[in-house]
């Protein structure tokens, strides 16, 4: 039986959220209902909300969530009702080219739930990447949800569920950073704190946090940066280079998403290091270098998708060593909220001192 529940709408392009009844309907084949017990305030939600995503209003928002399953359809059989589970939003097929060569990140043909959860006067609501967590309970594909160690608050596991899972995987995932490597991390935002606490985890000797925001700065030091730099001040690259022997870091990630620092990123790299951009850029945003620059620079660039994680492995890993207190997810986690506030948790974004709002339900 289709149940109502009370889940947060994104009306209309730059309206205020609201607080609406949602239907949603039984778990078909392939699909399961998810109570949700916390989910996080991503700048994605905020970017549907201002219609930068799709035209496709109302939006259903959130979709960094952990909750129990409730019911599942007939088919379905990795996940049971009563599992503690996250939510992601890439539920790969297993089949198609990107997957069978082992990067699912890239696949081709990702099984999000099917829109049908609804507005009680039958207005189809678009779950924001397939999600839609901002509700007391939601639909999706049981592909959409791992299982993990109960034993973890559904605030913390629900971050995984998107930026603290996209910086840590930029780190060990795409980057690769490994034990005695020097890594530089510019912007320390949710996604660039995660890349730092990465970085720890996978062993890096030396951890340089760039910021333009002293205090982003000294949180960035609380997660495992051993350097700062604010790059208001000094010239990242030269500072980058001064602390890592004249030569440049291994690995070097983006986490801003603008012009000038792609460009830093670019050229803090040590001639044979890697540079990860997971800063999203606008489309109309250009980058110049000289081609000399780009032929003469070994090493590799690469952009990281979702922290290319595969959820089904690194979740219930990164939920592991959280409980083994090695790495401390809970110091993402600013303010806990009630669903009614998410609108307060957007204009708080700007304000800075916010790595992640989460509503607990
Ligand atoms: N140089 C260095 N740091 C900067 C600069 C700059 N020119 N401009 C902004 N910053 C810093 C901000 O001070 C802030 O600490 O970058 C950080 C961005 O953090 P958030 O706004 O909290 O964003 P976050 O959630 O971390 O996401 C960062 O990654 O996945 C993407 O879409 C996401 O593009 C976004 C980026
Ligand atoms: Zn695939
Ligand atoms: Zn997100």
């Amino acid at each position: 039986m289709a149940q109502e529940v009370r889940g947060v709408i994104a009306p209309g392009k730059d309206e205020p959220v609201r607080i609406e009844t949602i239907v949603v309907p039984d778990p078909g084949p392939g699909e399961a209902v998810v109570r949700i017990q916390a989910c996080g305030v991503c700048h994605t939600d905020l970017h549907y909300k201002q219609g930068g995503i799709s035209d496709d209003f109302p939006f259903l928002l959130g979709h960094e969530a952990a909750g129990v399953v409730e019911s599942v359809g007939d088919d379905v059989t990795d996940v049971r009702p009563g599992d503690f589970v996250i939510l992601n939003w890439r539920a790969v097929c297993g089949k198609c080219r990107a997957c069978l060569r082992g990067r699912p990140w890239y696949c081709f043909d990702t099984h999000n739930a099917k829109q049908r959860m609804t507005l009680t006067d039958g207005t189809e609501l678009s779950p924001a990447l397939g999600i839609g967590a901002f509700a007391e309970k939601t639909l999706v594909a049981a592909g959409q949800c791992t299982k993990v160690d109960p034993g973890v608050s559904a605030q913390v596991a629900g971050l995984l569920g998107c930026g603290v899972m996209a910086g840590i995987g930029a780190a060990i995932n795409t980057g690769e950073v490994g034990r005695g490597d020097s890594v530089a991390v510019i912007g320390c935002g949710g996604v660039g704190d995660a890349a730092i606490a990465g970085s720890r985890l996978a062993g890096a000797a030396k951890i340089i946090a760039v910021d333009i925001d002293d205090r982003k700065l000294e949180k960035a030091r609380s997660m495992g940066a051993t350097h700062t730099v604010n790059s208001r001040e000094n010239d990242p690259v030269e500072a980058i280079r001064d602390l890592t022997g004249g030569f440049g870091a291994d690995v070097v990630i983006e986490a801003v998403g603008r012009p000038e620092t792609y460009r830093q990123a670019f050229y803090a790299r040590d001639l044979a290091g890697t540079v990860v951009l997971v800063g999203v850029p606008t489309p109309e945003m250009k980058l110049e270098l000289p081609l000399l620059d780009v032929f003469g620079r070994g090493g590799s660039l690469k952009s990281s998708w979702y922290g290319d994680c595969l959820p089904s492995r690194d979740f219930p890993m990164l939920i592991d060593l959280h409980l083994q207190g090695r790495l401390d997810l809970g110091a993402f986690v600013t303010e806990t909220i009630r669903l009614d506030e998410v609108e307060k948790a957007f204009e708080r974004m700007h304000e800075g001192d916010v790595l992640r709002s989460v509503v607990v339900l």
